[in-house]
């Protein structure tokens, strides 16, 4: 009854379970929570053993680093050594949300936690059930996205299920995720302000509120060193393409992912559409949910459209190539 065991730890966000799951990572255990984003998989980030718990369910390598989640700024400033005038205005603008401001952490935060780095991530979460279980848990909370290393992001509960159910206590359930890529991360407090990471806020929003911002992405190996080569990727080898054709429609062994509803008939039974009216918010959202459905079928690969490199379009981009650079490294870091 493989089933019922998979989907007993999933619970209703009621205040009793928040409770409960924040009882839980007060103890020291781990709970998958929804976010605007993705799913989380959450430690209380003052608690180093809690935290490498995280680090051992995902398989991660300890040389990346974990994103801090608040409620209010109290616990950012708790977090951070000091909190920069560009910071603060990305903060004002775009908190709760999907950005994350990396700053020069305090010593709260355990090593653990930043990898060493001398600078934190912290993100404020606009949902109400991440909000209401940091709240109750007193603790700003350390989180990754609750897959396993390098592999597809969880946008609802189940996918988290999946690769990481029985390292989690609890997992809180907030139904699918509406923006469905990660946070943008942001390194403000030098010189320039620097996009390490595409995701939910886009580059045109960000440059209304600071003027120039660098994209550092494509070369942040080593202080983002989340920001590897490969990353975000289904089991299935993923070929980026421009476009899908219809000459693309005589390959039997093949899964595709379209970004709007293609004008021929194509394999509707292994394929997969972001948006069928080709609204970039929409396949932000339904992104990695479309991937975990191609790696479930009977496929050997799969064929991924481009989209337009336009504000979300930017972070959709940024993980496909991501998966699609998986197949130069069958040796590379391993998953399950
Ligand atoms: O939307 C999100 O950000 C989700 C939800 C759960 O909040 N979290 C998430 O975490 O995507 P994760 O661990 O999958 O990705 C975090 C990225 C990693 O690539 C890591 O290297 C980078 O953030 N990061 C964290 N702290 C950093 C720091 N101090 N400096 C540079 N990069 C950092
Ligand atoms: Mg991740």
């Amino acid at each position: 009854m493989v089933t019922l065991e998979l989907t007993m730890n999933i619970y209703k966000p009621t205040p009793t379970n928040i409770k409960r799951a924040a009882e839980y990572i007060r103890q020291g255990k781990l709970v998958a929570f929804p976010t605007e984003t993705v799913y989380g998989l959450g430690a209380d980030a003052l608690n180093k053993s809690a935290v490498a718990r995280i680090f051992e369910a995902k398989m991660r390598p300890f040389f990346d680093p974990i994103i801090v989640h608040v409620h209010n700024l109290e616990q950012a400033n708790l977090l951070a050594r000091d909190i920069d005038e560009t910071a603060r205005k990305l903060i004002d603008r775009f908190w709760p949300g999907p950005l994350t401001l990396v700053l020069e952490k305090s010593d709260t935060v355990p090593d653990i936690v930043t990898a060493g780095l001398p600078t934190v991530g912290v993100r404020m979460p606009d949902h109400p059930v991440a909000l209401a279980l940091i709240r109750e848990t007193g603790r700003p909370v350390a989180a990754p996205s609750a897959n396993r290393f390098g592999s597809l992001s969880p946008t609802r509960p189940a996918h988290v299920l999946e690769q990481l159910g029985p390292a989690c206590s609890m997992v809180l359930d907030g139904g699918a995720c509406t923006v469905g890529v990660e946070s943008t991360i942001v390194r403000t407090g030098r010189k320039k302000i620097e996009l390490l990471r595409p995701g939910g806020i886009t580059v045109e929003e960000l440059t209304g509120v600071v003027g120039e911002i660098t994209i550092t992405t494509e070369h942040a190996i080593v202080e983002a060193p989340g920001q590897m080569e490969w990353h975000y990727a289904p089991s299935k080898p993923v070929l980026l393409t421009d476009t899908i054709t219809v000459k693309d429609m005589d390959k039997s062994d093949t899964g595709y992912l379209f970004y709007s509803e293609p004008g021929f008939s194509y394999h509707e039974d292994r394929s997969e559409i972001l948006s069928s009216r080709g609204d970039l918010r929409e396949a932000a959202a339904n992104l990695f949910s479309c991937l975990h459905r191609l790696d479930d079928m009977g496929i050997r690969q799969i064929l991924a459209e481009s989209v337009p490199e336009r504000g979300l379009g930017l972070a959709i981009m940024n993980r496909l190539r991501k998966a699609s650079k998986k197949r130069n490294h069958p040796e590379g870091i391993h998953r399950d």
